[in-house]
């Protein structure tokens, strides 16, 4: 399941190594790799290869072995970044999602708030705080924030949680066409498609506006205050 979240959410045009190494597209990748291969399972397994047979040296694939749990069903990826997010979603993030093989193609594996609850327990010590999203962030009531850009990539399973459409002038969805997980907030790429170029000077000309309305208020401030101590 880890490989096919990976080349989903890690769908960008050009090859990266910050979780796990993968090729250039490799939704892409992986899909030939099925159709060079007569015997559908042979497929499969190549396809998962493009993840974990990167190195070319994986003599077989124990899936129960090679599936590192934590709190995020979908994987944590690795190292400390890995451990930060396995907190993270053990205390904020709700993410009780599973596979069942009969509504997905993966083998049974529940994972419910139960599971959760314990898993975070036994690694962290902490239980899941439920709401915590909606009370800390004002997560059920968005619109009484400000100055929010919402940026999704089409390509990104993870846009399927994500804020779509505008919710006010100041809180702006964008959605980047033939982007994967967070493309804009990757540095520049010479394969980098159109849309996202424009979706990054979109953002960084929003957000100077929102920089200069805020100075201007400053200098409004100080400019009524130093009138304020004269008239006084
Ligand atoms: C991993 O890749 C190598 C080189 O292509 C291949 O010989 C090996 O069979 C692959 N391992 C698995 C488990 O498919
Ligand atoms: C998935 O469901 C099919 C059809 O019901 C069954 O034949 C298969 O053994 C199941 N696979 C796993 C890994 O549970
Ligand atoms: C967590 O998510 C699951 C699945 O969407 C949902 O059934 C459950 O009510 C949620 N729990 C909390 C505490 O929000």
């Amino acid at each position: 399941i880890n490989a096919f979240t990976m080349m989903a959410m890690l769908d960008y045009p050009y090859k990266t190594d910050f979780m796990g190494s993968l090729p250039a597209n490799p939704v892409k990748v992986g899909c030939e790799q099925i159709l060079t291969h007569a015997d559908p399972v042979q497929g499969l397994a190549a396809l998962v290869g493009v993840f974990y047979n990167s190195s070319g040296t994986a003599p077989c694939y124990d899936i129960y072995q090679l599936y590192q749990p934590c709190a995020d069903p979908t994987g944590c990826g690795t190292g400390a970044d890995a451990e930060a997010w396995d907190y993270q979603v053990c205390t904020e993030i709700n993410l009780t999602f599973n596979s069942n093989n009969v509504t997905d193609m993966f083998p049974e594996m529940p994972f419910t708030e139960a599971m959760r609850e314990k898993y975070c327990q036994s690694k962290w010590s902490v239980s899941p705080r439920a709401r915590w999203l909606r009370t800390n962030f004002w997560g059920g009531d968005l619109k009484s924030a400000s100055n929010i850009i919402f940026s999704n990539g089409d390509l990104d399973p993870w846009a399927g949680g994500g804020i779509k459409s505008s919710l006010s002038p100041s809180l702006i969805a964008i959605t980047i066409e033939g982007g994967a997980h967070h493309l804009d907030l990757r540095g520049h790429n010479p394969a980098d498609p159109p849309s996202v170029t424009e979706a990054r000077m979109l953002e960084a000309s929003i957000i100077n506006d929102w920089v200069k309305s805020a100075r201007m208020e400053k200098a409004w401030e100080k400019l009524a205050g130093t009138l304020a101590g004269g008239a006084l």
